[in-house]
C-alpha cells in the first residue's frame, strides 16, 4: 500500500478523542472490542455489573484512559446513571458497544416466564436502555455518534436446544437496531449491529479445558458438529467481531446505517 494510501486508512480508523461506552465490557468479547478501540485511540468506559472483573479489565487494558462505570444495563435507573457519570467525567460519548447479555441454555419445556423475561431483559431491554440514554446525549452534543448492537445469529435461524429466549432476544436486537438507525439518522447518529456465530473467548476455551473427560468430550464433538456448517473450517475469535466492531464505529463505515454484519465465517449460508 502506497504511504499516501495508508495515511488516509488510518485517519479513517483512527478514533483519537472519541469516547466509547461498551457494555459488558469486563470480560469476553467486550474486553477484545475495549482492546481494539483504545488501540485506534478511543477512550474507553467500561459499563459492567461485574465490579472486580471491570476493575481487572481496566488494568488489563493498560490504557490511562480507559475507566470503569458498575451498571447493570437491564436496570433503568442504573443506565441513567451510569450515563450521567460518563458525561460528567468524559463531557461525551461518541461509541456505544451494546454488547451485554447473557445466554443462558433452557429447555422450553422447563423454562418459565421469569426466565425468558430475565433474557430478554438484559439482551433487548438492556440495549433499548443504553441507547436510548446515551442518544439522548448525543443529540444534545449535536456531534452525532455511532451505536452498534451485539446480535446473534441465533436471531435468524431456528434457535438451538434451549436457546429460545436467547434467539427472540437477538432477533429483538436486529429489529430495534433498524428501527433506532430510522429514527437517528437525522441527527448524525448511526445504528448498526454485528451478528457473530460461534465465537470461542477466552473465558470459554478455560472452561473447556478445566472440564472432566466425559464432558470435554461432549463439548469437542458439538464443536466438530457445528464447524461441519462453517465454510471457513473454523470458530470465530473475539478478535474477529472487535474487528468488525471497529469498523462500524469509525469513518470507515461513514454511510452504513441500520445494517447488520454476520461475522460467521458463512455459517448462515451453508
Ligand atoms: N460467544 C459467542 O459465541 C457469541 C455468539 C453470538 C453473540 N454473542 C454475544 O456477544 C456478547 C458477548 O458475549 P461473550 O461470549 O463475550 O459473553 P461473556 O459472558 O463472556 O461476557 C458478557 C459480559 O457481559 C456482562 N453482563 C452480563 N449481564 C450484564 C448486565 N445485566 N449488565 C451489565 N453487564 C452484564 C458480564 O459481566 C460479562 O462481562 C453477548 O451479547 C452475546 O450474546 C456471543
Amino acid at each position: 500500500m502506497a504511504n499516501q494510501e495508508k495515511t488516509a486508512f488510518n485517519s479513517q480508523t483512527d478514533l483519537t478523542g472519541r469516547v466509547a461506552v461498551v457494555t459488558g465490557g469486563a470480560r469476553g468479547i467486550g474486553l477484545v472490542i475495549c482492546s481494539h478501540l483504545a488501540d485506534a485511540g478511543a477512550r474507553i468506559v467500561i459499563a459492567d455489573y461485574d465490579q472486580a472483573a471491570g476493575k481487572q479489565a481496566v488494568q488489563a487494558l493498560n490504557k490511562t484512559d480507559a475507566s470503569f462505570v458498575c451498571c447493570n444495563v437491564a436496570d433503568e435507573l442504573q443506565v441513567q446513571k451510569m450515563v450521567a457519570e460518563t458525561l460528567e467525567a468524559e463531557n461525551r460519548i461518541d461509541i456505544l458497544v451494546n454488547n451485554a447479555g447473557i445466554y443462558p441454555q433452557k429447555p422450553l419445556l422447563e423454562m418459565t416466564g421469569n426466565d425468558f423475561r430475565h433474557v430478554v431483559e438484559v439482551n433487548l431491554v438492556g440495549t433499548f436502555l443504553c441507547s436510548r440514554y446515551v442518544a439522548a446525549s448525543m443529540v444534545e452534543n449535536r456531534c452525532g455518534g455511532t451505536i452498534i448492537n451485539m446480535a446473534s445469529i441465533e436471531a435468524e435461524r431456528s434457535s438451538s436446544e434451549g436457546m429460545s429466549a436467547y434467539g427472540a432476544s437477538k432477533a429483538g436486537v436486529v429489529m430495534l437496531t433498524r428501527s433506532l438507525a430510522g429514527e437517528l439518522g437525522k441527527y448524525g447518529i448511526r445504528v448498526n449491529a454485528v451478528s457473530p456465530g460461534g465465537i470461542i473467548t477466552q473465558e470459554m476455551a478455560s472452561k473447556v479445558n478445566q472440564a472432566d473427560n466425559q464432558n470435554r468430550r461432549i463439548q469437542y464433538s458439538r464443536l466438530k458438529e457445528f464447524l461441519k456448517r462453517v465454510p471457513l473450517g473454523r470458530m470465530g475469535e473475539a478478535d474477529d467481531v472487535a474487528r468488525a466492531v471497529l469498523f462500524l464505529a469509525s469513518d470507515m463505515s461513514s454511510y452504513i446505517n441500520g445494517e447488520t454484519i454476520k461475522v460467521d465465517g458463512g455459517y448462515m449460508v451453508s
